[in-house]
């Protein structure tokens, strides 16, 4: 019994401390993913590239374009706030934290291009 724990402790711990650190790294960064799953997917596709049905039909631009990344932080938090042309303004919906986290997400979309 005594021998049994012994041999079974050390990896139940370690598979409980990789869960922990899993869980807590994939939140972080799901949570803007999920906004923009949720509020920004319909026009802009899943990767940004704006090649969904509605995307194409509003022209939505490539938010992984060196067209949108090169404008600054605060530029494409003032798109989503207030909207561009087809645009919706999302400053009502969203509060400025998320707006910050899905300008990170455009960031980080780009990236994985
Ligand atoms: C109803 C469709 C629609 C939705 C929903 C939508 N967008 Fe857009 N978005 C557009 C269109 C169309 C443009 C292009 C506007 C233009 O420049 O004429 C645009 C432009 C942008 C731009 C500016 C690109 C640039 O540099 O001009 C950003 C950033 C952006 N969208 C981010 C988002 C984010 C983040 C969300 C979710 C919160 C979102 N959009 C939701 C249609 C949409």
């Amino acid at each position: 019994m005594r021998h049994k724990f012994f041999q079974c402790a050390p990896r139940s711990i370690f598979i409980c401390l990789a869960i922990l650190v899993l869980s807590s790294g994939a939140r972080a960064q799901s949570d803007a993913a999920k906004i923009y799953q949720k509020n920004c997917v319909l026009c802009h596709a899943i990767d940004g590239s704006g090649s969904s049905p509605s995307g194409k039909a509003m022209k939505a631009k490539d938010l992984k374009s060196s067209e949108v990344q090169g404008k600054s932080d605060a530029e494409l938090a003032g798109f989503i706030t207030q909207g561009k042309d087809k645009m919706p303004a999302f400053g009502k919906k969203l509060k400025p934290d998320d707006i910050n986290q899905l300008v990170a997400y455009t960031r980080e979309m780009a990236a994985k291009k």
